[in-house]
């Protein structure tokens, strides 16, 4: 499908944060814009956003005053909707209310012939919603930017139930032609990201309740083990309770409470309490000035225990033998008792392994290996400079020492986090792989457009569908399970699609049968 061409006019509503942004986008791929606001400050305010964030570019060396200059140029304001009239696409990025949308609605099919299309960058209402009593619905569709939509790569093309699919390929070609990464979506609640995104926070706040480590061990752990760019807890920090907390709220009635959504009483009572996060200068951390964050937990040095063998295959963990013989440590190569051990490092006493999901004393018990320590999933353990480790009940301090000792000497900084389930980054990833494979399963979305939304949306450095690959699906499947069960609840169900794939052994990204069994 081609796109709308250059000389395509574009209308944009509403001239506040996200409105003067994409006008921004569509003056910048050369479009002329007509911008309007039902409040003349707005607009100035808005094309001055616009003249600021141009001026830094130039500054930057990224725009010459030419293109500055010219960009501006094409960006005209009104304060008439009619005169958004002769426009071939209007995006509304008005105050988040259904009834006043679709009010503007009625108003612009009034105007418009039945070719405009009609776009709206509403990020939680329903597009089948608003498309009631249009005279024309199927012209209708999200075109859902984020902020700041100038930088940020992503578009979800929502499509309601009457939407017209090659309406929504057209706008997709748009969208890719303004520079966006753009996916599709079913308009179901939360689109991709604000559903995909909801455990990132939601996990964190759940072992932060639980009292297995403290705010800055978590964030650091979800950076130096994870990648992720930011912690939950500093996201959260940065995007607001009041609108992190709301979003979570308006996710969970939407899909009639289901617990996989259930928002977080210690969250609320940040809400409450006006501890917003960075705008109100309080919230999980402090941003008065002179403050200083605490550090995360990190263990005191060990010694290398002398005897070190690696027992089996170490799957996604096999990084770390290579980042030990680079370090000039011997560690002896044996093979697993039976073919379907999950493979360990015996660190002198203690039996190192990648955490399945289970608590380490079920795992020490089950196994009978009271010596047991349990490590986190990494991104890239070849290269991470932080992991968690967790210590069963049964296990002894030298043990556990010996694990410490052991990862330590590869140079990663390790924490240990109370015997909890999945520890923090493999029950992270996993329920985001989980959330991901639902969406693919109920027809939201692609898997490939989930992993597209999640990496352009909000910067994660891996899509999760590809991160659940990459730890295999049987494993991911199996965490799953594991979390259900240790917590007995529902919330950690594993989608149906990951359990399907475990017993076909099919990846999302490719259909090469995987190398491990199923669970
Ligand atoms: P904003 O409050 O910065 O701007 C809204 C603008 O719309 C204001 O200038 C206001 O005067 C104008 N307006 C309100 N009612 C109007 C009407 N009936 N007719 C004409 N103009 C009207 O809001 P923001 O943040 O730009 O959000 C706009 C939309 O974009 C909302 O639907 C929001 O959910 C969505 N969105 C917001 C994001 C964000 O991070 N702020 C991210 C993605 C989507």
């Amino acid at each position: 499908m081609n796109p709308l061409s250059k000389e395509s006019s574009i209308g944009v509503i509403g001239a506040g944060t996200m409105g003067a942004g994409i006008a921004q986008v569509a003056a910048t791929f050369g479009h002329n814009v007509l911008l309007f606001d039902q409040n003349a400050d707005a607009i100035q305010r808005g094309l001055d956003q616009t003249a600021t964030g141009l001026a830094k570019q130039v500054s930057r060396g990224k725009l010459d005053e030419l293109q500055r200059s010219s960009i501006l140029s094409r960006m005209q304001a009104t304060t008439e909707l009619k005169a958004l009239a002769g426009c071939d696409l209007i995006i509304e990025a008005i105050v988040e209310d259904l009834t006043i949308k679709r009010e503007l609605l009625a108003q612009l099919e009034s105007h418009c012939t039945a070719s405009t299309i009609l776009a709206t960058n509403t990020s939680s209402i329903s597009i089948t919603a608003l498309s009631a009593g249009m005279t024309h619905p199927e012209r209708l569709l999200g075109m859902h930017f984020f902020n700041p939509a100038p930088v940020m790569k992503l578009v979800e093309v929502v499509s309601g139930i009457a939407t017209d699919t090659d309406i929504a390929e057209k706008v997709h070609a748009t969208a890719i032609a303004w520079g966006k990464k753009a996916v599709h979506a079913t308009s179901t609640p939360g689109f991709i990201v604000n559903r995909v995104a909801r455990p990132f926070y939601a996990e964190a706040l759940r072992i932060l309740e639980e009292g297995a480590t403290d705010i800055p061990t978590i964030d650091y752990l979800i950076k130096s083990a994870g990648g992720f760019r930011m912690g939950p807890f500093e996201l959260m920090d940065m995007i607001g309770h009041d609108v992190n907390y709301a979003v979570t709220c308006s996710v969970f009635e939407a899909y009639y409470r289901d617990p996989r959504f259930l928002p977080s009483l210690t969250q609320k009572a940040l809400v409450d309490s006006n501890r917003l996060g960075r705008k109100s200068g309080q919230g999980f951390y402090s941003y008065s000035e002179n403050s200083v964050h605490p550090s995360p937990s990190i263990c005191e040095q060990q010694p290398l225990p002398k005897k070190l063998s690696v027992v089996g295959n170490l799957s996604i963990a096999a990084p770390l033998l290579k980042r030990a013989q680079e370090q000039g440590i011997a560690i002896d190569q044996q093979p697993p008792a039976t073919a379907s051990d999950a493979g360990y490092i015996q660190a002198g006493n203690a039996r190192l392994m990648l955490t399945d999901g289970r608590f380490a004393s079920e795992r020490a018990s089950v196994e009978n290996q009271p010596d047991t320590v349990l490590f986190d999933l990494a991104l890239d353990y070849y290269h991470c400079s932080g992991l968690a480790i967790s210590v069963a009940g049964q296990c002894s301090d030298k043990a556990r020492n010996d694990a410490i000792g052991f990862l330590q000497a590869l140079g990663i900084n390790v924490s240990q986090v109370d015997d909890s389930p999945g520890l923090v980054v493999m029950r992270t990833v996993s329920m985001l792989a989980n959330e991901a494979a639902d969406a693919v399963n109920q027809g939201v979305c692609s898997a490939a457009d989930a992993d597209t939304a999640m990496q352009s949306g909000v910067n994660y450095p891996l899509g999760p569908l590809a991160w659940a690959d990459k730890i295999g699906i049987s494993a991911t499947f199996n965490c799953l399970m594991h979390l259900q069960q240790s917590y007995g609840e529902d919330r950690y169900r594993p989608s149906p699609l990951l359990r399907r794939m475990n017993f076909s052994r099919t990846q999302f990204h490719h259909t090469d049968v995987q190398e491990s069994s199923p669970a």
